[in-house]
């Protein structure tokens, strides 16, 4: 069964476009086919991949109009198991468009639907760094959520409130909405503050928060730069094995009754 991923948090830098860049790389190499969504119109992931829309139609296009087929918006990548639909500059405008408009938040799931990308196993959508139309299309298309986190206290409030809007979303529009997990990204080696942060998140969410956590690295920018997930580019490195452990994790809890509602 296709699995729709939001990486979502509303503080901005706290590793959603990385972990959805390396995530696809790690589940690619793992045999899953997976499509990217770049639903920030800041476009990093795109960059990161390389990709920038056809000429004649892109995602604002396929979120404003039924007519026009999302499909046509996707971009193959230089891994075989990934494409990507690369954001555009008028997505900002999209939502001022559809302002007033009835069901202005389901234009993706709308897409999605009435053009199934049946060839994927995995969907993954990297939201931008705000609570707004952007993101709730994203967690209204979505059936799982996975929400990276640095482990600063506005990335940790930031989470709270991410959840608290996915419980809107759950209950007025997508009740198969879930947490598929906390990622704990960026961490700095080993800081008080930093171990008592991931203590605290643990004691509290427990099972909900991925046992693969990232390291700070510089492979990472270096990755980016490079257009190539860090489980190519730099395939023995200790960040590598933790994407592909996060990969594990996302895939067993795709098979699994797991986490909170
Ligand atoms: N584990 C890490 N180690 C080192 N650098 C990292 C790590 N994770 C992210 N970064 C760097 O931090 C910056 C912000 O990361 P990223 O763009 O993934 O965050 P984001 O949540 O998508 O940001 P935005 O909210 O602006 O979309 C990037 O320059 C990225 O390369
Ligand atoms: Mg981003």
């Amino acid at each position: 069964m296709q699995r729709i991923i939001a990486i979502a948090n509303h503080k901005g830098g706290c590793g959603k476009t990385t972990t959805a860049f390396n995530l696809a790389g790690a589940l690619a190499e793992k045999g899953t086919r997976v499509l990217v969504i770049d639903m920030d119109a800041q476009g990093a992931l795109s960059k990161g991949f390389g990709v920038a829309p056809p000429a004649d139609v892109s995602l604002s296009d396929a979120l404003a109009s039924d007519d026009v087929d999302i499909s046509r918006v996707v971009c193959h990548t230089a891994l075989d198991n990934v494409d990507v639909i690369p954001a555009d500059e008028r997505l900002r405008e999209v939502e001022l468009g559809l302002a007033g408009k009835f069901g202005r938040e389901l234009r993706l799931r709308a897409a999605l639907r009435e053009h199934p990308q049946s060839a994927y196993g995995v969907i993954l959508i990297d939201c931008a760094p705000s609570l707004g139309f952007l993101m709730g299309n994203a967690l209204v298309a979505a059936g799982e959520v996975l929400i990276p986190v640095d482990l600063g206290t506005d990335s940790l409030d930031a989470m709270v409130e991410t959840m608290e809007h996915m419980r809107f979303i759950r209950k007025e529009i997508n009740y198969k909405l879930r947490t598929l997990g906390v990622l704990i990204n960026d961490v700095k080696s080993r800081t008080v503050y930093g171990q008592q942060a991931e203590e605290f998140l643990r004691s509290k969410y427990e099972r909900l928060v991925f046992c693969a956590t990232i390291a700070s690295s510089v492979v990472i920018p270096d990755s980016k730069r490079a257009r190539t997930p860090i489980v190519v580019y730099q395939p023995r490195s200790a960040v590598a094995d933790q994407y592909r452990h996060l990969a594990d994790e996302v895939i067993a809890r795709g098979e699994d009754s797991y986490g909170q509602t």
